[in-house]
């Protein structure tokens, strides 16, 4: 595929949205009996106080991110009205491939299993919780570019395979699930900005820090994060870069609908919301059921805001993520 030369301007616009959750939906109290077993002492007390979860999703022993990518995208597709034949990009946002060190890609996996025979181009995007709306960026800029017509971005993790049940500061947090967005070129604005950033200089307070030297693994396969520090940044750079893609889009937060953010902790959702001035009222929050899915969370909460008829078309977005690396990202959709 090459980039043509436009005539008339292009944007890109949400066509569809889908998502997926394992079956095995694990409350609280389930993981407290759990980590009980181990001598490890938490609480569904704890757990909601601190971070606003009451349960998350674990996917199967036999399901893999792209098996979750695939329901996903098949319902995104559905949405969307579309043939999957017509995609001619697939982007999957993940920190937690099918595969070690990453490749395949778990998209060139995807577009296998959604039977796509088109030669379409395929590649993850690892930005870890800032995947998606990494990806977004990505996508919108393909399309206004030309190059592309027809996006499909996933959003997929299974975090439980990299969460260290030893550590109880971590494995309540996060759970596995996948939300997928068909994102396709109109004449009419769709995303209305995008952006994007990184400091690699915090990138020790979440990370996965293990390495395998000659078959051997070097520290640990497990996710570690420095929680406290995570908080900071993440209050700092998610009202930076909200602000950013609200001026870039001529729009201030009163002309916000809905504030879609990265599903980690309600205390932060709900300390970026009032610093922008944005109600409660107006921020979509599916953390007390899904936990933290990374990649997965922001899209997961966008489809299910949209098929709960509290997202509707014409509306405006802004959708944000923060996450290892250090990274974030914004953007503000017309829907
Ligand atoms: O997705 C990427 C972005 N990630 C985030 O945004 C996560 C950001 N960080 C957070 O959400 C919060 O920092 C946490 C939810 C991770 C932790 O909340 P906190 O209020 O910062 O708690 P803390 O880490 O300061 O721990 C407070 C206490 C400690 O005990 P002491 O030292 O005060 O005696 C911990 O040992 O809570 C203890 N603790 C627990 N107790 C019961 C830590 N984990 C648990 C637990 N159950 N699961």
């Amino acid at each position: 595929m090459t980039q043509s030369t436009n005539t008339t301007k292009i944007y890109s616009k949400i066509l569809g949205t889908g998502s997926y959750l394992p079956a095995n939906k694990v409350s609280n109290a389930k993981i407290t009996e759990m980590l009980a077993k181990d001598g490890i002492e938490t609480s569904d007390e704890w757990i909601f106080s601190r971070s606003g979860i009451s349960a998350r999703h674990f996917a199967a022993d036999n399901e893999l991110t792209s098996d979750l990518a695939l329901k996903a995208s098949q319902k995104a597709i559905e949405a969307a009205g579309i043939d999957a034949s017509e995609i001619d990009l697939i982007i999957l946002a993940t920190s937690t491939p099918d595969n070690l060190g990453g490749f395949p890609s778990t998209a060139c996996v995807l577009q296998d299993k959604l039977g796509i025979t088109n030669g379409c181009a395929a590649f993850d995007v690892q930005a870890v919780c800032s995947g998606f709306a990494y990806s977004l960026a990505v996508a919108d800029n393909f399309i206004r570019s030309g190059m592309y017509k027809k996006v499909l971005i996933v959003g997929a993790e299974t975090f439980s395979r990299i969460l260290d049940f030893k550590d109880r500061g971590t494995c309540v947090l996060f759970g596995d699930g996948a939300g997928a967005v068909v994102v396709g070129a109109s004449a009419e604005p769709g995303i209305l900005a995008t952006a994007m950033h990184a400091d690699g200089s915090h990138r020790s307070i979440l990370c996965v820090p293990g390495r395998t030297d000659k078959g051997a693994l070097q520290g640990s396969a497990f996710l570690e994060m420095d929680g406290q520090a995570v908080f900071k940044l993440a209050v700092k750079v998610l009202d930076q870069v909200a602000q950013e893609v609200l001026t870039a889009a001529n729009l201030t937060p009163a002309d916000i609908d809905w504030l879609i953010p990265h599903q980690a902790n309600i205390r932060i959702m709900e300390g970026t919301a009032k610093k922008l001035g944005i109600s409660r009222d107006n921020v979509v929050v599916t953390v007390q059921d899904h936990g933290n899915t990374s990649a997965a969370s922001i899209p997961l909460a966008l489809d299910t805001a949209i098929r709960a008829g509290q997202v509707k078309r014409g509306q405006h977005l802004l959708m944000e993520g923060v996450g290892g690396g250090f990274t974030w990202a914004a953007a503000v959709v017309k829907y």
